[in-house]
């Protein structure tokens, strides 16, 4: 039973879904459904239960259609900023230096804010009638989480001027090639192929996922070095019992028994 007013939630085998549910507005991200965003991933990674996060959107026709444009359409200058800071702190942020794999089922259009969201995942895969774009300079605006500099790193410089200065949408097979996506499905098989790739990544050693996560979104950080992130996480390693079980269990031709210790 979810207890979120825009967000339908349950847990199976260690996979915790997360449906952002407004679809009568296409499921954009007002301040109330972030705030239940923020909550919703705080309490899974904090969940000894949940290896990992699916996220997906109600609905045939949405992932998320973007940030709410009636909830912003007043703001200043100011109120713009807080509600971007705002938003990478507490959600997209928060989801990619999460501990725990995050993976969006891009099931419907994903624009703007929604785009971000998958954007700010860890892994992305879309159901082949899936559209994204980011249209803000369409409303004099320009990404505000994340995006420009996601996307970028996600697809070039080049790919991402194109898609942020036009502000069009593309199709799922277009993202596929760009690498914005990893994977193309039908609809139905949308959720089914998540939860496959996340099985596999449950199958790890859970800290070890975490200090993946880690070292790789070093990468992406100016002033940390990343090498150095790597030897260091690399090194502690050593020090979990699942490097133990997983070394034993090799040398005993048996499938380990990870406890994320
Ligand atoms: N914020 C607030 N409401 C939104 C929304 C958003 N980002 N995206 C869609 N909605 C609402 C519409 O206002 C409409 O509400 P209403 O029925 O009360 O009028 C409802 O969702 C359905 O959308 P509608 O535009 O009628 O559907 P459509 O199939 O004709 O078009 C889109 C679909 C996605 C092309 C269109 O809704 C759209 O362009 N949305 C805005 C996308 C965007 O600019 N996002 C970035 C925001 S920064």
């Amino acid at each position: 039973m979810s207890m979120f007013e825009n967000l339908l939630t349950h847990t199976e085998d260690r996979i915790h879904h997360i449906i952002i549910n407004r679809p009568s507005k296409l499921n954009a991200l007002n301040k109330n459904t972030l705030a239940e965003l923020h909550t919703a991933i705080y309490d899974a990674f904090n969940n000894d239960n949940v290896g990992g996060i699916i996220i997906s959107g109600s609905g045939e026709k949405a992932f998320v259609a973007g940030a709410d444009i009636a909830e912003f359409a007043s703001y200043d200058s100011k109120q713009g900023e807080e509600m971007a800071r705002r938003g990478h702190r507490t959600v997209f942020d928060f989801i990619e230096n999460g501990p725990k794999p995050v993976i969006a089922a891009i099931n419907g259009f994903a624009l703007g804010g929604g785009l971000e969201l998958a954007l700010a995942c860890h892994i992305r895969i879309a159901s082949n009638n899936a559209k994204m774009g980011l249209p803000e300079v369409s409303l004099g605006l320009i990404p505000g989480y994340g995006g420009t500099q996601r996307l970028t790193r996600l697809v070039g410089r080049g790919r991402a001027l194109e898609m942020i200065l036009t502000g069009d949408m593309i199709s799922a097979e277009d993202a596929h090639a760009y690498g914005l996506v990893n994977h193309v499905t039908s609809p139905v098989e949308l959720i089914p192929a998540a939860e496959a790739i996340m099985d596999r990544i449950l199958s790890r050693a859970p800290l070890a996922l975490a200090s993946a996560i880690a070292a790789v979104n070093a990468s992406t950080q100016p002033d940390v070095n990343g090498f150095e992130e790597e030897i260091e996480l690399f090194g502690k390693s050593f020090d979990t019992q699942d490097f133990k079980e997983g070394v034993s269990a090799f040398l005993e031709k048996r499938k380990p028994a990870f406890r994320g210790k």
